[in-house]
């Protein structure tokens, strides 16, 4: 089997180029720059790089960037003030809360409290809502940075047998609904596998495009699959590894290098799926700004 590459680092820095372009032009006519509002809680290594990340991209494609940082001990209340400063900062187009929070926070009424019009991660009841019955609003990063890449790379999506593993509410649960819309991209037979789903390789051995969102690195091995399968991995998972500079390594939810010669298409990780989700995030911003 030939075995191509979705590679989403290449795919994500053609989409910054575009939106680096767009904002040039509103600049140019004197308009406001898109402005993305971030806020980290805590000391957790990954979100602090995932928001680092976000806010480096920030900077790439022209938008302002605000990085809200506060201490794990930050009441409920307090931050529900941070966000509805936010939300009335005129100078603000999009606000993002870096998952997970501390346990002693509500995260439903975190995100509940975003304007929905900023709400760029598209977790708010009323965007879900506008996405489940296929009105406009803003999608979900992770979900609608996999359906770019499959644009991206011309991939059809119609009739096919999709299988995803994970039903959370940032990816699996959003990315059935998306791929089972119809449309371009879309139109799939969708099957949402999770946790108490029995046998479930005899599911994806009937599935054309298999997405591992679950966060169990090298759950998904080739005996799972079928010949030609396309693989998305969402799974990032830090794995310790003393011979790394940084100390670990990231690890997908596929067994990479049996998986792979097995697929038509697969996403590594990472430079597959993470560089789509920030793009989306941009792209939302973008959104946005131009909508207020
Ligand atoms: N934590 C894991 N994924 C995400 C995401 O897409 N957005 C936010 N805000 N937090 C996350």
């Amino acid at each position: 089997m030939t075995t191509r590459i979705l590679d989403g680092k290449f795919a994500s820095e053609k989409i910054k180029q575009e939106i680096a372009k767009e904002v040039q032009s509103i600049k140019d006519n004197g308009g406001k720059c898109p402005h993305l509002a971030a806020i980290l809680v805590g000391n957790d290594g990954a979100s602090q790089t995932y928001v680092g990340n976000k806010e480096r991209s920030c900077h790439q494609v022209g938008f302002d960037s605000t990085v809200l940082k506060f201490e794990d001990t930050i009441t409920e209340s307090e931050l529900l003030e941070v966000i509805d400063n936010l939300n009335n900062d005129a100078n603000i187009d999009g606000i993002i809360v870096q998952l997970p929070l501390p346990s002693h926070i509500n995260e439903n009424k975190i995100i509940w409290a975003i304007d929905p019009k900023k709400d760029v991660d598209g977790f708010h009841p009323a965007n879900v809502g506008k996405m489940t019955l296929g009105l406009p609003s803003l999608l979900p990063a992770t979900p609608s940075g996999i359906i770019k890449l499959l644009e991206i790379y011309g991939i059809e999506t119609a009739g096919k047998n999709c299988v995803i593993i994970g039903r959370s509410n940032i990816v699996g649960r959003p990315l059935a609904n998306l791929l089972s819309h119809k449309g371009k991209y879309a139109d799939c037979t969708v099957t949402l596998c999770h946790s108490q789903t029995k046998n479930i390789e005899e599911y994806t051995r009937n599935a054309d495009i298999v997405v591992a969102a679950l966060g169990s690195p090298g759950f998904l091995k080739a005996d799972m699959i079928k010949v030609g399968a396309i693989v998305i991995d969402v799974g990032i998972t830090r794995i310790p590894d003393p011979t790394k500079k940084s100390g670990y390594r990231l690890s997908g939810d596929a067994d990479y290098e049996s998986v792979a010669p097995k697929c038509s298409w697969i996403t590594p990780v990472p430079g597959g799926v993470g560089p789509m989700t920030i793009v989306s995030l941009l792209s939302n911003t973008l959104q946005s700004a131009k909508e207020k």
